[in-house]
């Protein structure tokens, strides 16, 4: 579906991605942090849009998603929501935003939606941040979890590794993915499981889980849009499909236009605005 205008859409709801879910029709979700961005995912018709901390390392260059601020994330979901109409748009807690107490993670929970304007709110973690999830919705803020892959963890985990290979870690997730339904998450991400780890784990939940890296029998597929465009430049996952190379046609158009500047080809007369030539005038008279 191309919607012509995301503005003229009706908004999605909570609701109306379960029922999706209720109904096996696939959810759609892309990350993106930028208002021209995010524009193009509305007008495209996205279900929903992720202002992910992964902006770090995609749109600031750094390594991982660890250093991400507060400041950082409601600016990003303040560019993405005034674009943004139709999709649910789902900010994410920054490393270290929630971890430190309940108080902390409702407080900041808050500002991602007083501030950044969006709908919702994503932090990662199974089990041990149940409580947080359950204080955070009890504060009226819907909450996705995110479950497997959590890149705010990396260095425990060992790298961007996939998740839940062996029998225990593959228990262990699924059992985060009940707790946080049950602690009151409207949807989980589910980041790099093996694919028949995530059926089994949405085939137990009621709720919505889309996934990245996780195979096709989630309720839906996430990625970067950066990715998907070929727009990032350090490694591309093998779980993406690079859709279009917009590195290619950005850098054809840096050099045609360097080269234009430099032989003088451009600007032309069509680019430039006129001085008339009594005013030209009257200024070479005045200075001479
Ligand atoms: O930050 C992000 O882009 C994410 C995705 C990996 C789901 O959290």
């Amino acid at each position: 579906m191309r919607e012509e205008d995301g503005r003229k859409a009706k908004k999605i709801t909570i609701q109306d991605l379960q029922t999706k879910k209720d109904l096996g029709e696939k959810i759609v979700r892309v990350t993106c942090y930028d208002y021209p961005m995010a524009l193009l995912a509305d007008r495209a018709g996205v279900d929903s849009v992720l202002v992910g901390d992964s902006l770090g390392m995609v749109v600031l260059g750094r390594e991982n998603t660890v250093a991400v601020t507060m400041e950082e994330m409601i600016h990003h979901c303040r560019a993405v929501t005034r674009a943004v109409k139709h999709a649910l748009v789902i900010g994410d807690l920054p490393f270290l935003s929630y971890q430190t107490s309940v108080q902390d993670a409702i407080r900041n929970a808050g500002r991602l939606l007083k501030e950044g304007n969006v709908d919702a709110v994503k932090l990662e973690g199974g089990k041990e941040f149940a409580s947080t999830v359950r204080a955070i919705v009890e504060a009226g803020i819907p909450v996705v979890g995110h479950i497997g892959l959590t890149p705010q963890t990396v260095s425990k985990l060992g790298g961007f590794k996939v998740q839940g290979k062996d029998a225990d870690a593959a228990k262990k997730i699924l059992a985060d993915a009940v707790s946080l339904e049950q602690a009151g998450a409207f949807m989980l991400t589910i980041e790099c499981v093996p694919d028949r780890l995530a059926k089994l784990i949405c085939e137990r939940l009621i709720i919505p889980a889309t996934g990245i890296g996780s195979g096709p029998y989630t309720d839906g597929q996430s990625l970067s849009l950066y990715d998907m465009i070929g727009l990032f430049d350090r490694f591309t996952p093998k779980f993406v499909k690079q859709y279009a190379d917009v590195s290619e046609i950005i850098l054809n158009a840096l050099e045609e236009f360097s080269r234009e500047v430099r032989k003088g080809s451009f600007p032309m007369q069509d680019h430039c605005f006129t001085l008339n030539d009594e005013v030209l005038k009257k200024v070479l008279d005045d200075v001479g």
